[in-house]
């Protein structure tokens, strides 16, 4: 089958088309992909800021169609529609029964690069390729945990749905799990991507009333008009806390994400939240980004709360209904995260364009 293959950090993508796969072991699952969206975590594994081990199939939101299923696979069945989810989520474990699937300890495994054995079921020139978090879907086939995926209706166009494996879980997660939002509430949301775009229609459906759009590019602030935001504020003119402050009568946001994975901006969300307020921290950060808070200003005096949000605190089984059903409902955008529609060949024309800040999302199709 033909793959996007990531063989060191910062090289392009190879397309191959001679990746080999081998069936699914017990547990796993068959899976033709058929749409797969290019987040920026993908981008981050190719620049080093997520590490993990070379050579490996990218791609981690995905949805596709059931071909076979493995020794002990019951859930699905061939011809099922599934929602893959980038973390596995077994539904037993210790966090999984305190309802928090989206830290199944089953997970851990997935820094390996390979399944929940450690080992992957693909190869290419007869040597091993990873997977992205037991995913690898920049691929048109790929062999999967049967706990990594939700069976959806078949009415659910499969574009849609992959969407909802990563950026919409995510977004729409930080602002209706992880997130306290309040009716009448202002919400900032720093960086307007395809994560970012869904926590601010997540902010909407929980009651925000006004809503402030932080993005360096005004393209994005116009897309983030279209998902719900009320203010936009271009990083590059302004001073995101300062018009933060100046919306509020000085108190500051009620509720501010991150959702790009910097310091900087980790740091100036959790300054412009009042006193008692929240900050969420959502994008994925290089691992050796420390921050510096004053603790007797930040924690005490000005009480404010640092979450970490991974996932969207989601519980993919009742979460992917819970968001298909927003959508049917016409609450939650998801075919307008799509920019560009295109074929795996030409992923990393769409890594360029995310980085240019000109798309929500790209979604590669694959045939068949
Ligand atoms: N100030 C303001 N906006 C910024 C800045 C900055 N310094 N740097 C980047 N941005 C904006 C970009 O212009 C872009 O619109 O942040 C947005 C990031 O969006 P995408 O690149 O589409 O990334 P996305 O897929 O939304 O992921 C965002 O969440 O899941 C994590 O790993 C992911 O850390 C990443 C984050
Ligand atoms: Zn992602």
């Amino acid at each position: 089958m033909k793959a996007a293959v990531l063989t060191g950090v910062d090289t392009p993508l190879e397309i191959r088309d001679d990746v080999e796969v081998a069936g699914p072991g017990p547990g796993e699952v068959q899976i033709r992909v058929a749409a797969s969206g290019v987040c920026h975590s993908d981008l981050s594994v190719q620049n080093g800021t997520i590490p993990l081990p070379t050579p490996i199939v990218l791609g981690h939101e995905g949805a596709g169609v059931v071909e076979e299923v493995g020794e002990g696979v019951t859930s699905v069945a061939p011809g099922d529609h599934v929602v893959l989810s980038f973390v596995p989520s077994c539904g037993t474990c210790y966090t999984c029964t305190r309802q928090q699937g989206f830290l199944c300890e089953q997970a851990a495994m997935q820094a390996m690069g390979g399944l929940l054995d450690g080992t992957t079921r693909l190869t290419s020139g007869g040597a091993p390729l990873h997977q992205m978090a037991c995913l690898g879907t920049f691929g048109s086939t790929a062999i999967v945990p049967a706990i990594s995926m939700v069976k959806i209706p078949e009415d659910v166009p499969l574009e849609v749905a992959a969407l909802i494996g990563c950026g919409v879980l995510t977004g729409v997660g930080a602002a209706l799990n992880t997130a306290d939002i309040r009716a009448g509430d202002t919400v900032a949301v720093l960086g307007c991507g395809g994560v970012g775009l869904n926590v601010i229609q997540g902010a909407k459906i929980a009651g925000a009333e006004h809503i402030v759009a932080v993005d360096r590019f005004d393209a994005k602030l116009d897309m983030a008009r279209d998902f719900g935001a009320t203010d936009v504020v271009n990083a590059g003119e302004r001073d995101a806390g300062g018009a933060v402050g100046e919306l509020t009568g000085g108190r500051g946001a009620d509720v501010a994400f991150e959702v790009i994975g910097l310091k900087s901006t980790m740091e100036q969300a959790i300054s412009m939240v009042r006193p008692g307020g929240e900050a969420v921290l959502v994008g994925v950060p290089r691992m050796d980004v420390m921050l510096e808070l004053n603790a007797a200003f930040t924690f005490l005096y000005l009480n404010k709360t640092v979450k970490g949000c991974w996932y969207g605190s989601a519980n993919v089984a009742e979460d992917v209904p819970k968001l298909l059903g927003l959508w049917k409902a016409g609450q939650l955008k998801l075919e307008e995260l799509i920019s560009r529609e295109i074929g795996v060949e030409d992923v990393n024309e769409a890594f360029t364009a995310m980085e240019k800040g000109e798309v929500a999302r790209s979604v590669i199709r694959y045939d068949g």
